[in-house]
């Protein structure tokens, strides 16, 4: 039996801040995030907006095209969750009217999670063929106004559906893992930004990378010839084309600049774009692979590298299934990128200072997302969402 991924959505926020806007605020080149660091843009979210919205505009997309009947686990994967107790799944769960026989749970690694939601439902699946799984990744990135890690922020969300026969993407079964007990990026439960030890993050990653990639070596893992494209967790573009150099040289590939960079350079585009997305972040990936890929990537397989700091981390692998480019919602997701409404840096930075202004108090929110599902609000310490009539 093979088992991967059926079908795959996108969604972001709906505003979005040119990086321009921000090298300029803080009189300095743009150069040095355009190419610096890769990014160029970063979706801002309305103030009724968050992470359970984008996950249900993502996930109302797969129930459209399959409808909800059959799926038995919600997995929802997060470093922002919105309630330290009950799953943002549930309510994702509720707005999007799924029946009461499901299970629906919340995932935490950083941005990692994802790719455990995907290993879970992979076995939930090996253990009855019938059965499919629903996860979702949703994240904002958010850092201190100021700090080094600002200019990487962004916010996005991506649905998929795990189940046997998959028509998009079948996973293969050999992982390689790698978990080590640091301090890179983190966020103690009293903050709203993550902290981080921006340089260390950086090596951490890069040795995660290699301890990844040796056990799923030593493991029977496919040689490094017979991957055709890779797709890394993308903190911010630039991140993976330092982790794919550090990958050619320890398999020993001897690639020019230009080749190691055709292997990955599609899955940068949208992350260029949205920003961090965390757990999303290396799915935002896959989904800009397949859609702008230019080649044919009918039977080949892609290597992926999913890092959570902290850190817990895995290489694994997919085939990707004939037919895939008829699954793909390629123009509406360009659309959904080229839609946001731009704003300008002293929104931005408003935005990002009311968001601590409004914890722990009861509030409604005023009606500004485009987007079909709203947060309308905090009454009694509940959160309220809706669909947007
Ligand atoms: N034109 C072109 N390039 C320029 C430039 C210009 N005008 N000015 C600077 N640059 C280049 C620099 O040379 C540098 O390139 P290299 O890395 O290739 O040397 C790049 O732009 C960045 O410049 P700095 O290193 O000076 O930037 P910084 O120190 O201000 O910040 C950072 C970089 C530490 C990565 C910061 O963005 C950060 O803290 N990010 C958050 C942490 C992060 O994303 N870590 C990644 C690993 S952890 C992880 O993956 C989990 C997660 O999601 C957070």
């Amino acid at each position: 039996m093979t088992i991967g991924i059926s079908d795959i959505a996108f969604a972001t926020a709906y505003q979005v801040l040119d990086l321009q806007q921000l090298a300029d605020a803080q009189g300095i080149d743009v150069g040095k995030y355009y190419i610096g660091i890769g990014q160029s843009e970063m979706s801002v979210p309305f103030p009724d907006e968050d992470i359970v919205t984008m996950g249900a505009d993502a996930a109302a997309q797969i129930i459209a095209r399959h409808g909800a009947d059959g799926i038995r686990t919600l997995l929802f994967a997060t470093e922002s969750g919105i309630d330290q107790s009950k799953s943002a799944g549930v309510f994702v769960h509720g707005l999007l009217g799924m029946g009461e026989r499901c299970r629906v749970v919340e995932l935490k690694q950083a941005c990692y999670s994802a790719t455990a939601a995907l290993q879970f439902a992979l076995g939930i699946v090996a253990r009855d063929a019938s059965e499919k799984v629903l996860v979702i990744a949703s994240d904002v990135a958010r850092y201190a106004l100021d700090t080094s890690g600002e200019p990487t922020q962004g916010a996005a969300a991506v649905a998929f559906l795990v189940t046997a026969d998959p028509a998009l993407l079948e996973i293969e079964p050999v992982t390689g893992l790698h978990t080590d007990d640091i301090h890179d990026f983190w966020r103690p439960n009293y903050l709203s930004t993550a902290l981080v030890d921006g340089k260390y993050s950086l090596a951490a990653y890069l040795g995660a990378l290699e301890g990844a990639w040796g056990e799923y070596r030593s493991r029977g893992g496919a040689a490094f010839a017979d991957i055709a494209r890779f797709c890394y967790h993308q903190p911010f573009t630039k991140m993976a084309v330092k982790a794919h150099d550090r990958l050619c040289k320890v398999a020993g590939a001897e690639l020019d600049k230009e080749q190691r960079l055709a292997q990955i350079a599609a899955s940068l585009q949208m992350n260029r774009r949205t920003g961090n997305s965390y757990t999303a972040s290396i799915y935002v990936g896959l989904l800009s692979l397949l859609e702008r890929d230019e080649a044919d990537l009918a039977g080949e397989r892609i290597g992926f590298f999913s890092y959570g700091s902290g850190s817990v981390s895995e290489f694994f692998t997919g085939v990707v299934r004939p037919g895939y480019r008829e699954l793909l919602r390629t123009a509406r997701d360009a659309a959904t990128l080229d839609d946001r409404v731009a704003i300008a840096h002293a929104r931005y930075r408003a935005l990002h200072e009311a968001v601590d202004a409004v914890q722990g108090s009861d509030y409604e929110t005023a009606a500004e997302t485009p987007g079909p599902y709203r947060f309308a609000g905090v009454v009694d310490h509940v959160r309220r969402y809706e669909t947007r009539g």
